[in-house]
């Protein structure tokens, strides 16, 4: 079945890159990239704006990794949605990093996911499995489960411009993907979820894979009916390996 769905390839770049790599990175891929597949550079807070200057008049959109759970105050170190609006286009929030490291509920990436919306930022929700909930075979109802937390509340306008990426946290950062069957079932069932949301939900939000994609399995990923693109981390710090994900998005 072919969908109307642009598909999309984010790249987190996480705590990398100096401020002449992240340029370099951002004019490399922004001069090379075809306009079929929507793309988007996730670098560090102090790169969003010199990333941003360095992608203007290109097909590429920038995002931030992280947003603030409040709106605006005494909150040391934080960054607010309004804040990012003016410089981004795109957030990520719920990543396994922030949820696992940084202690991030789903309450909080709720409140997150709000305010950015409400900020008119396009809003990656990432959800996904531990390991241990994987090998008992729960992983289905897990991510659901996060899923309804992360996005109790919110009403179908705002939920239509979500984009929500899959990351099994067994597969981050691990160089083992998750098979292209096993994105595909759980993209499924997000759809699925979606759909009982909702009207024509199902068919407006975009759902990534994220976990160990590479130039190798991004083609049988993406082939996947219900993957409309991927969250790629390590194998976004090359401009050669992001650009042929890229490349495999327009297959
Ligand atoms: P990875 O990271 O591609 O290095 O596994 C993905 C992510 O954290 O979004």
């Amino acid at each position: 079945m072919t969908t109307s769905r642009r598909k999309f390839i984010a790249g987190n770049w996480k705590m990398n890159t100096t401020l002449s790599e992240a340029i370099g990175l951002a004019t490399e891929i922004s001069r090379s990239v075809s306009r079929d597949a929507e793309i988007a550079l996730f670098p560090p807070f102090p790169w969003l704006m010199p990333v941003a200057q360095a992608v203007t008049d290109t097909e590429v959109k920038v995002g931030a990794q992280n947003v603030a759970k409040a709106e605006s105050g005494a909150f040391t170190g934080e960054v607010s949605a309004r804040m990012l609006a003016d410089v981004c286009q795109y957030v990520i929030v719920g990543h396994s990093e922030r949820r696992q490291l940084f202690n991030e509920t789903d309450a909080d990436v709720n409140c997150k996911a709000q305010l950015a919306a409400e900020a008119e930022l396009s809003v990656i929700l990432c959800i996904g499995e531990p390991l241990a909930v994987r090998q008992v075979g729960d992983h289905e109802s897990y991510v659901l489960s996060q899923l309804e937390a992360s996005l109790h509340g919110l009403p179908p306008s705002i939920l239509a411009q979500i984009t929500i990426a899959y990351e099994p946290v067994w597969a981050i950062g691990t160089g083992v993907a998750a098979t292209s069957e096993d994105a595909q079932e759980m993209a499924s069932s997000i759809r699925v979820w979606l759909s009982s949301r909702s009207r024509d939900l199902d068919q407006q939000c975009r759902i990534l894979y994220g976990g160990s994609v590479t130039p190798a399995n991004a083609t049988e990923i993406l082939r996947q009916q219900d993957v409309d693109g991927a969250l790629v981390g390590s194998a976004s710090l090359q401009s050669e390996s992001f650009l042929a994900i890229c490349a495999a998005a327009e297959c």
